[in-house]
């Protein structure tokens, strides 16, 4: 049995605790992400990141299937996450849309089951090719979304519920819940740190997950633009990096640990797997904390306007609530 890394946890409520840090698995390509996650397992992560729409599910349950065979890592010891698609948000397609993620997954439950964005789109799609195929909340209300959700816990196959790139005003929303949101995991970085929305994810007793924490340079060209700044090289962060002898993605990983959010970085390649790990024992001064603050810049790299096509019932503002 390979030793997990020490990284922080979280305690939920129930007292169950998910690691902070984990490996992402959003671009990470079919053929590459089987040997990616066992790999993970054998350096020491404890929590994959994963998601239906990731279309690499199957090929993950392989690799968790025969590395709980090979006694890599047992099943109580290792935290899977997933995520239901935007065609799934009917209450009644909930809970057989979790058992498809987990026959894919080879799992008799998930440790966390997110809602993945909150917008609809018709169920008979998986992507929308025009904004004419999304379904405004009206139609699709995430309330009802969320009854489906707490079902799939009423049923034990998923120990803990939340939402992704949910705003402050969403979360504040879902308290109404029997079971409101445990976990919103949203873009986060050093260039998008959400003050407001932490302080409410807080306030609320949600642990907030940053995605994209080293700014997704691999994301798809359609969420490109050509002044996108990149993270990875910001010059500040180099240079704390230089100071703390660490590299700049572990800064950004480092910052978000001790800032008490969970992050989860992608990678396909052992080394930068290995490096993304050790961040959990890179100890960065209040100084530095401090500059990597003052970098904030509100910017997002998925920004969510592939949601908002003419026709569609959304806009970015009814996506973000930014100024709720
Ligand atoms: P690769 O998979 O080849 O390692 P994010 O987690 O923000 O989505 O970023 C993922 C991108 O960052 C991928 O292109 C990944 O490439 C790259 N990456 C992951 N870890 C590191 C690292 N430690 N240093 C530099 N690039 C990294």
């Amino acid at each position: 049995m390979s030793e997990p890394y020490p990284v922080p946890h979280f305690e939920l409520q129930n007292g169950d605790r998910m690691p902070a840090l984990g490996l992402g698995t959003w671009k990470s390509a079919p053929g590459e992400v089987g040997a990616a996650v066992r790999t993970a397992l054998e350096i020491g992560y404890r929590h994959l990141d994963c998601a239906a729409i990731y279309g690499n599910e199957e090929e993950i349950g392989e690799a968790l299937e025969a590395a709980f065979a090979d006694g890599v890592v047992a099943r109580e010891d290792l935290w899977v996450t997933s995520k239901l698609w935007c065609n799934r948000h009917r209450e009644e397609d909930v809970v057989p849309a979790l058992r498809a993620t987990l026959a894919d997954l080879r799992l008799d439950s998930l440790d966390l089951y997110l809602v993945h964005w909150p917008v609809a789109v018709r169920e008979d799609l998986t992507a929308p090719e025009s904004g004419a195929d999304m379904l405004s909340l009206e139609e699709r209300p995430l309330l009802g979304t969320w009854r489906g959700m707490e079902a799939c816990v009423q049923q034990g196959l998923a120990r803990h519920i939340g939402v992704s790139n949910y705003s402050a005003k969403k979360l504040r929303d879902h308290q109404v819940a029997e079971r409101p949101p445990e976990v919103n995991q949203v873009e986060m970085h050093p260039y998008l740190q959400q003050p407001g929305l932490k302080q409410t994810a807080d306030e609320l007793g949600v642990v907030l997950t940053g995605y994209s924490p080293l700014g997704s340079a691999d994301r798809p060209d359609t969420m490109r633009k050509d002044d996108d700044p990149v993270l990875l090289e910001d010059p500040g962060v180099a240079e704390i990096a230089s100071e703390a002898g660490c590299t700049p993605a572990q800064v950004m990983l480092a910052w978000a640990l001790k800032r008490g959010t969970s992050v989860i970085p992608k990678s396909t390649n052992e080394g930068r797997m290995r490096e993304n790990l050790e961040a959990a024992s890179v100890e960065l001064s209040a100084a530095a904390m401090e500059r990597l603050t003052a970098l904030d810049r509100h910017r997002r790299y998925v920004d969510g306007v592939f949601w908002t096509r003419d026709g569609s019932p959304y806009t970015l503002d009814d996506i973000w609530d930014e100024d709720a």
